[in-house]
This record gives C-alpha cells, sequence and structure tokens, in this order.
C-alpha cells in the first residue's frame, strides 16, 4: 500500500490528545493541505480560522457548553491543543461541500505527519446561533459567512479503536 491509501485507510478519529504542542511547521503543512484542496468553480472562498491559544479555548468551551447545554458536548474539542473553524459564505452552494473537502485534505495531511485530528461538527448550531455572535467576529466572520466544520489536531494520545464500515455501499451500474 503506497502512502496515501496508508493515511486514508489507517485515519481514526482522536478523542484523546497529549499536552505537546503542533509545531508551527506541521501545523503550517496542515493548512496548506486545506489551501490546496479542490473548490468549486475553483472559488476557494473556504477560510480556516485557527485558535490555539488555552484561556481562549477554556472561555470558547464554556459558553458552547452552557449555550448547548447537553453535558457530554462540554469537553466537545477533548483537549486537543488545535482546533480549526471552517466557514465560507452563505450565499455560496458549495460552501458546505467544499469545507469537507478541505477539512478531509487537512486530516489526511495530518495523519501523514503521525497527528490526530477529529472533525468537529457538534459545534454547528451554536456557531450559527445568536448566541454566538462575539465568537463568529473573534474568529473573523462577517454576517455573509456561514460556519460549516470544526478540526481538532493534536498528538494521539491514544489510539481509536477501528470503526467498521457498512458493506453494499458501492454499485456497479450494469450496462
Ligand atoms: C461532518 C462530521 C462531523 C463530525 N462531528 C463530530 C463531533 O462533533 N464529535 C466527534 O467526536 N466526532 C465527530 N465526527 C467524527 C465521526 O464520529 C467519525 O469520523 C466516525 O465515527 C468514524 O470514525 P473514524 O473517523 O475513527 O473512522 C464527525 C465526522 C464528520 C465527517
Amino acid at each position: 500500500m503506497n502512502e496515501t491509501m496508508t493515511s486514508l485507510l489507517e485515519r481514526r478519529s482522536t478523542r484523546h490528545y497529549t499536552e505537546e504542542p503542533v509545531s508551527a511547521e506541521a501545523l503550517d503543512a496542515i493548512l496548506q493541505a486545506g489551501l490546496w484542496a479542490p473548490t468549486a468553480r475553483n472559488a476557494q472562498e473556504i477560510k480556516i480560522a485557527v485558535m490555539s491559544d488555552p484561556a481562549q479555548r477554556v472561555s470558547f468551551r464554556s459558553d458552547f457548553a452552557q449555550a448547548d447545554g447537553r453535558p457530554r458536548f462540554a469537553n466537545f474539542d477533548y483537549g486537543a491543543p488545535v482546533f480549526l473553524f471552517l466557514y465560507g459564505p452563505k450565499d455560496f452552494p458549495y460552501t458546505e461541500l467544499d469545507s469537507g473537502i478541505v477539512v478531509e485534505n487537512m486530516a489526511t495531511a495530518a495523519e501523514g505527519l503521525g497527528l490526530g485530528t477529529v472533525i468537529i461538527g457538534c459545534i454547528r448550531d451554536y456557531m450559527r446561533s445568536p448566541a454566538a455572535k462575539a465568537w463568529r467576529d473573534v474568529i473573523g466572520m462577517s454576517e455573509d459567512d456561514l460556519f460549516t466544520i470544526g478540526l481538532c489536531i493534536g498528538h494521539i494520545a491514544e489510539p481509536t479503536k477501528k470503526q467498521e464500515r457498512k458493506e453494499n455501499r458501492v454499485l456497479y451500474v450494469k450496462t
């Protein structure tokens, strides 16, 4: 198996991180992988906000937990040292799809560098709610932007068990 296939097949969502920071070089490489992702109409509209300041992260976590009210999501980012927020224009029809491609490119790049990631969707409703206006400002979003997805990045403390994939999801079209 080549390295790309290994990264794609062996990547698992990491939910236990060490405290070791992500190096600037590794983070930059991961961000480059996101920026070089294909985008519909080559629009390149997806923006990535990087939040790694621990105090800011604690504050965000607390605001989210308070607004969300689901205790199991209070530690939604699993203490990962880096968290990325992705967003793009509300009126661009591919903002969500492009974000998915950008985030997966970054997750695969991180896997190739030996780092762990987990894609985070559970903050989506909060990030789109009036309660999160101040955080949208902090991460540079305008009223015309839509939050799409988040990504945790860090060093893996505990590897995640493989989740089996459902069968019969490929259909060869008969002629
Ligand atoms: C769009 C999307 C949103 C997700 N949101 C969350 C989340 O909020 N919290 C979480 O722990 N995992 C989240 N995940 C990770 C999935 O649970 C995970 O990919 C799935 O269980 C398969 O496991 P694997 O990634 O280890 O193969 C999300 C994944 C995707 C693609």
